[in-house]
């Protein structure tokens, strides 16, 4: 790092700065478990000159193994595209993440607080989680679930999720978990895409003070997945709802009953077994079932939690995220229970009661590390600093980004305004594919430069390449792909037989390397700087979004001919939904257009799909092969309205089109 850039770490003030640098405090690096750049460089180099060597050590050193493996990798990224880890090796996530706490002293330590929406917390020891994920797990089994088979999972966030999963791993069931903000129809997919023959569910949620009708979701759902046999329902509000005889149990009857042991052995499990699946948004089509695998996604998600959050065994570390998304599973679950952490995990939302719930949850559980997105970061910060200044923040170490790039201004707040210049912020560049962080800082050590995800974690080899397919120079933007495998990657793809669309999506683009969907550029430093997805995924409130999905949505509205949907930049959620609608022949848009297409994708998709911009325009620019130019729906939908600025045009049938698009634009 330069003086110059050094000079501006004493510089800071709360408004961003291009190129500010940031040194991490004595407060931090006096505990941190990677104590030093240089510690940091030296086990980097190791884990890429010789990642079996290195890997093979920390799973040795990170898990529980029955049986050891034969063999620490086997892969091709090429034609013959597999990728194995610790082959032979024989291991079960439930045990590392509970049965050997029982004997490490941890027993009695809090494994799960969960805080409730209505501010109330529970407490789960390990021991108590043992006992009621074995009987879940007997429940499962009672009812005819054993290894390989599928159990979807639609929860709110109720401690009864997390049993569920581990209860699923205990047995070597494949969870498939769907977020509960998805609507019945895109539940209904996923369970029909899954093969799931028990659906876990629950009479309602709580979020925000408002109920979640999910058993009425599920049901709506479940009319069209005739293969789903048993339904169990966590009963979260007590509410009378309908219960199907012969299918539909509840879950404190289940796990009460008398021939249910409170043991339950673990099924040894091949180390790429599958663990969960969980579905998410591409560019094309459906959503693809992202799978992961037993051993590598544990021994990921494990050492991540450990040395990016920098979890000690007092401390109390808090994820944000809805276990609905890969943050929740490798984040709230999988990483810090096989840690032996004690993990916070709520059922809220931040700004219920009021924009003070998170600082709450700091001060009452003296939260150490706090793991969230930006768009919640943005939108407290634009509740103003009393609500942080009224609670003590001072249990706090590490604060995490994740979801987005994080903008300057939103890491600037929560540098001073939360972490009061005392913590590290980790920026956290992953996605569910890579099961665990990839490109991060790490506490205490990494000099951290706003917005930038920084340096990448041990074992992983990112490597941005240009167009011509080449690695691009310092400081030019790119795509970022990853050149070779790391343990908690995804294995495959759900129903993909012969691979062909993980390879398609993954490996075709830069044949040989697995390609992220994203942009992004390698500074001077050395440091990744995220730049959004290259693909048509938009990035809503950290959440993706599939373009197809949303424009299927709109297509099925009456009068609808079709659509094209892009991402613009929004303050808050830091991609918004901007639609462009073409009725069919003869057909006025009317008053209520608006609505029903909204309707549509809250029925098809959920609410979070729901489009922020809907512009009714006559045509959409194509070329003379018919394909939407999306480049310049894209700039329109940011404002750009000079034509200069679009690029060549010359493939347009018809330029006009673009003209009449750029008059009729509403205002936003
Ligand atoms: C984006 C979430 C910049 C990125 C873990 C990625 C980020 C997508 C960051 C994955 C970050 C996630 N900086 N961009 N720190 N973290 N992303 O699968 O575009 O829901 O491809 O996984 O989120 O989203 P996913």
């Amino acid at each position: 790092m330069s003086d110059q850039q050094k000079s501006q770490v004493s510089a800071a003030t709360p408004t961003a700065k291009v190129g500010a640098v940031y040194e991490p405090t004595e407060y931090v690096r006096q505990q941190s478990w990677i104590d030093s750049m240089a510690v940091y460089e030296d086990l980097y180099k190791q884990s890429i000159t010789d990642p079996e060597k290195f890997w093979g050590e920390q799973a040795q050193q990170f898990l529980h193994w029955e049986e050891p493996w034969s063999e620490v990798l086997d892969w091709s990224f090429g034609d013959d595209l597999h990728i194995n880890w610790f082959k032979g090796g024989k291991t079960n996530v439930s045990y590392n993440c509970i049965d050997r706490h029982l004997h490490d002293g941890r027993r009695n330590k809090a494994a799960l607080i969960w805080e409730s929406d209505e501010r109330r917390s529970k407490v789960y020891t390990y021991q108590s989680l043992y006992t009621r994920v074995c009987r879940l797990a007997n429940v499962l089994k009672s009812h005819g679930v054993g290894k390989g088979d599928v159990v979807a999972i639609y929860l709110p966030m109720v401690p009864e999720l997390a049993f569920a999963m581990l209860a699923c791993a205990r047995i070597g069931a494949i969870h498939a978990i769907v977020f509960s903000g998805f609507s019945a129809q895109a539940l209904r997919d996923r369970i029909q895409a899954s093969g799931a023959k028990v659906l876990i569910t629950a009479d309602n949620g709580m979020r925000g003070g408002r109920l979640n009708p999910i058993k009425a979701q599920a049901d709506e759902a479940l009319l069209e997945c005739p293969e789903v046999e048993k339904v169990i329902v966590v009963s979260r509000t007590q509410q009378q709802v309908n219960m199907e005889p012969g299918r539909d149990v509840y879950y404190h009857e289940e796990v009460a009953r008398k021939d249910i042991s409170r043991h339950c052995e673990v099924e040894w499990m091949d180390a790429d077994d599958p663990l969960f699946i969980l579905y998410t948004s591409g560019s094309t089509g459906k959503p693809k079932g992202i799978v992961h695998s037993t051993a590598g996604y544990l021994l990921g998600a494990s050492m991540t939690s450990k040395y990016v959050f920098d979890l000690h065994d007092d401390d109390v570390y808090f994820c944000t995220a809805d276990i609905g998304w890969v943050t929740g599973h490798s984040y709230i679950v999988y990483g810090p229970l096989s840690q032996g952490a004690t993990s916070v995990m709520f059922e809220g939302i931040p700004t219920y009661p009021d924009a003070g719930r998170l600082w709450d949850i700091v001060e009452r559980h003296g939260v150490n590390q706090l793991y969230m997105a930006p768009t919640a970061i943005r939108s407290l910060m634009r509740s103003g600093n009393e609500f942080p200044a009224t609670y003590d923040l001072s249990s706090l170490r590490i604060l995490g980004s994740v979801g987005e790039p994080i903008n300057p201004a939103a890491w600037e707040w929560y540098y001073h305004e939360i972490g009061h210049e005392r913590c590290s912020i980790v920026d956290t560049w992953w996605q569910t594919e890579t099961g665990a962080h990839m490109i991060t800082n790490l506490p205490g050590i990494t000099p951290m430069k706003p917005s930038s995800a920084t340096l990448p974690f041990f074992g992983v080899q990112p490597i941005v390449m240009g167009e011509d397919h080449k690695e691009v120079p310092v400081g030019e933007d790119g795509r970022l792909c990853i050149k070779f495998p790391w343990p908690s990657m995804v294995r495959h793809l759900w129903d993909d037989p012969g691979n062909a669309r993980f390879k398609e999506t993954y490996f075709s683009t830069f044949p040989g390397l697995y390609f992220s969907g994203d942009a992004a550029m390698v500074d001077e430093d050395g440091y990744f700087w995220l730049k959004g997805r290259v693909d048509d995924v938009i990035n809503v409130s950290g959440h993706r979004i599939g373009t197809a999905e949303v424009e299927a949505s709109l297509n099925s509205t009456a009068g609808v001919a079709e659509s094209a949907v892009v991402g613009f930049p929004h303050e808050i959620k830091g991609e918004g939904i901007y639609a462009y609608i073409v009725m069919k022949h003869g057909v006025e848009a009317g008053p209520e257009l608006s609505q029903r297409l909204a309707g549509a994708v809250r029925r098809n998709i959920g609410p979070i799909a729901k489009p922020d911009v809907i512009h009714v325009v006559n045509e959409l620019p194509k070329t003379r092969s018919g394909k939407i130019m999306r480049r310049i729906l894209r700039k329109i939908a940011a404002g750009i309205t000079d034509k200069e600025q679009f690029g060549d045009l010359s493939t347009l049938v018809d330029e006009s089109v673009v003209d009449e698009i750029i008059e009729t634009r509403p205002n936003k």
